[in-house]
């Protein structure tokens, strides 16, 4: 049940701590900078040239982390909607690795896309949550995300679980085929190590309910972010739309000049998501926002710079660039959480959605 929690969504945002824990017990060795990924060991993915990402809704933003992780790492990578793949797949060669994310592992879409793949002639592995799901049985390897169960219909503690075995995922490729992890392990896996914990401090908080309340009579709610920013601000915003109803878009921060900025007023709060990335560029984006009068609120660590210029602050945590988002994440997810719990929104089963969607 629900425990003390009054929506399931909220107990299983404050399960990850634990749900991460989990995801990376026994994986990572932050002493000797080693990834262990059972079924991975090295060597593996000799041999690919190429990944294939697919997946859909939050699915697909993990998907987008991970590709993004890929290509920082030096591996050739796209994140694909699965329901797209049938029309636009990218051409499949004997180098090709497709992964399917898929949290229910039973998203018809993404079944569809993972057996075009296969029939291609590709190699597949799929990240998934449930044990013996479809994408888990019709996969050639499964790596698991061990979140637990997640019952609320809005994907949270999954979507983290997902973008850190991505992360590992793409550390374990890019050795096995440059030789050498280009990340430096030896900085990214204690603070992954640390990441339960600091996710914790990051929960015990209010910023998210204050910032909830404080802008609950908006038009509008804008989400950048910029490198692993990016699919973070998508999220932010799907995951808003998706428990409150109200409209929320999420951008790349350079592109807010390239036409979004004309729906820029002072009542469309402008959340912007700082992951040590080029975050001056972002500060300038978010800038160009706050002079249209759009609040501006920052989701840093206390001693960034975009304190001083932004409206709010949201406090994350100083960490690896590659973590910075997830933080980020869990901070957006608080936020639509509280905002939905204001309008008084059916959290767990929002109107129109399933759990799983498993029709095409
Ligand atoms: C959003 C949400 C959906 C799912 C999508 C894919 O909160 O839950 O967008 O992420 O339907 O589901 P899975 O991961 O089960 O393939």
């Amino acid at each position: 049940g629900k425990g003390e929690y009054d929506h399931f969504m909220l107990k299983e945002i404050y399960e990850q701590p634990t749900s991460l824990a989990q995801a990376i017990e026994g994986r990572i060795d932050p002493e000797d900078g080693r990834i262990a990924l059972e079924d991975f060991p090295p060597g593996t993915f000799e041999g690919v040239g190429n990944v294939q990402l697919i997946a859909c809704g939050t699915s697909y933003h993990a998907a987008l982390y991970g590709s993004l992780a890929l290509n920082q790492a030096g591996i050739r990578a796209t994140a694909l909607l699965a329901n797209e793949y049938s029309v636009t797949a990218p051409p499949v060669d004997d180098e090709t690795l497709v992964i399917a994310v898929t949290q229910s592992g039973e998203t018809a879409d993404t079944l569809n896309a993972l057996r075009q793949a296969t029939a291609a002639g590709a190699d597949t592995l799929t990240v998934t949550n449930v044990v013996g799901s479809t994408a888990a049985r019709e996969a050639d390897d499964t790596l698991f995300i061990r979140a637990g169960p997640e019952i609320g219909v809005a994907a949270t503690k999954t979507f983290s679980s997902q973008a850190v075995m991505l992360t590992l995922l793409a550390q374990r490729i890019a050795a096995d085929t440059c030789g050498e992890s280009p990340a430096d392990l030896t900085s990214l896996l204690p603070d992954l190590s640390r990441m339960p914990a600091q996710l914790e401090s990051v929960l015990a908080t209010d910023d998210a309910a204050r910032i909830a309340d404080r802008y609950r009579d908006s038009r509008s709610y804008f989400f950048i972010g910029r490198g692993l920013g990016y699919p973070v601000a998508l999220e932010g915003a799907l995951k808003f739309k998706e428990i409150t109803y109200e409209h929320a878009e999420g951008f790349a921060s350079g592109e807010l000049k390239h036409g979004p900025l004309a729906l820029v007023t002072p009542n469309t709060p402008v959340f912007a998501i700082f992951t040590g990335d080029e975050d001056e560029k972002t500060l300038k984006n978010a800038e160009e926002a706050q002079t249209r009068g759009a609040p501006v609120i920052a989701i840093c660590p206390d001693d960034h710079r975009a304190v001083e210029v932004a409206d709010q602050h949201i406090a994350i945590p100083a960490t690896d660039s590659e973590l910075a988002g997830l933080f980020a994440n869990v901070q957006l997810q608080l936020v639509s959480y509280h905002a939905a719990n204001q309008l008084d929104r059916p959290i767990d089963k929002p109107r129109n959605l399933a759990k799983s969607v498993t029709v095409e």
